[in-house]
């Protein structure tokens, strides 16, 4: 019986469009444990949200998803929604990147918060209610007694966000996934938000995966991270490990590329050159083969695999194995 909470393996994601197949996410494995924080890290169209699509069921039509994902120790990849919804929203739910992806538009928030206590928790129409109302509270919508009333266009976005935080708290999942969820709001919001997730984290054990932008709040806030580039996971370490000893070039530059105060005299942000690889005709060899400063000839012609450094630490690169 394995410890994880949730466990994916060799998981790959395929969309079928007119101009040939998307791969989306290729073979990517992690594991999370009770109580632990994920930082998922890379940039635009690296496959972090389609990793999460899969693993919670949600692709769009043109989507197929396989390799393995398992909760605790049943596996729930392409599993049908009846089964999912068990799950789903429940013991394990998703902040998702656009508000109105898990908001129904035609329904009072009221409703779609009493709707899962009702149905997941048993709770009379009142206790779900107040449950809901003290939720949206936590998460720092003020009136929330009143608002719960309204509909998801009356809110501001920002405010819909919070909603949507509230809404993924409401059953105590044990595992949450929040893909970018502070992004949409201004500073202050942003740090009680990451306020309130390190709390759930201490008070509730509950494992999160925090899909950002923002190498800030991976390091606030992160046990583990894991580097995406192209769909695949170039790097992989604890935080520390990440931000003091990075292996990949990719990471390097991340890091390179992140504002810092002690840096606020030069006149230059640092940007990685070049554009992300395109997921409909990736390159034989690496992906980051293009942007990378240390490029040789056998990165052209094959992919390196993830090869491991330490225990929990691999990087995707041959300089690990050297010549
Ligand atoms: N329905 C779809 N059909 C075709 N391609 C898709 C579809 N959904 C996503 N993709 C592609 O999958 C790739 C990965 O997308 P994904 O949303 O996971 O990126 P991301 O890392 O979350 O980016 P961002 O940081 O911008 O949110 C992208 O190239 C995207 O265009
Ligand atoms: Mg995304």
């Amino acid at each position: 019986m394995s410890q994880h909470i949730l466990t994916v393996d060799n998981l790959t994601t395929r969309f079928a469009t007119p101009d040939g197949e998307v791969e989306a996410v290729n073979a990517v494995s992690f594991h999370i444990d009770p109580g632990e924080t994920l930082g998922v890290v890379g940039e635009s169209g690296s496959g972090k949200t389609q990793i999460f699509m899969s693993v919670m069921g949600l692709l769009s039509k043109n989507g197929k998803a396989s390799g393995s994902v398992r909760y605790k120790d049943a596996e729930i990849l392409n599993l049908a929604p009846a089964k999912l919804n068990k799950i789903r929203g429940v013991t394990m739910s998703m902040i998702f990147q656009d508000p109105m992806t898990s908001l129904n538009p035609f329904l009072k928030i009221s409703k779609q918060m009493t709707e899962v206590l009702v149905e997941h928790r048993g709770y009379s129409e009142e206790k779900a209610l107040k449950h809901a109302v003290n939720m949206l509270d936590r998460v720092g919508i003020p009136g929330a007694a009143q608002r719960v009333h309204m509909y998801p266009h009356e809110f501001s976005g920002g405010m819909r966000q919070r909603v949507m935080i509230a809404m993924a708290l409401l059953c105590d999942p044990e595992v949450l996934i929040a893909d970018e969820p502070t992004t949409a709001l201004d500073v202050t919001v942003q740090a009680q938000i990451l306020d309130l997730l390190r709390d759930l984290k201490k008070d509730f054990n509950t494992a999160i995966v925090m899909i950002t932008h923002d190498l800030g709040v991976v390091a606030g806030l992160c046990d583990r991270v894991m580097v995406m580039y192209g769909g695949r996971v170039v790097e992989t370490g604890n935080v520390r490990d990440i931000f003091y000893d990075s292996h990949h070039p990719y990471t390097e530059g991340l890091l390179k590329s992140m504002p810092r105060i002690d840096r606020a005299h030069e006149q230059k942000m640092y940007a990685i050159p070049g554009q992300p690889p395109n997921l409909q005709n990736l390159p034989s060899g690496c992906a980051y083969q293009e942007r990378c400063d240390y490029v040789q000839n056998r990165c052209t012609q094959s992919r390196p695999v993830l090869y491991d450094i330490a225990q929990g630490r691999a990087s995707a690169c041959f300089r690990e194995v050297g010549e």
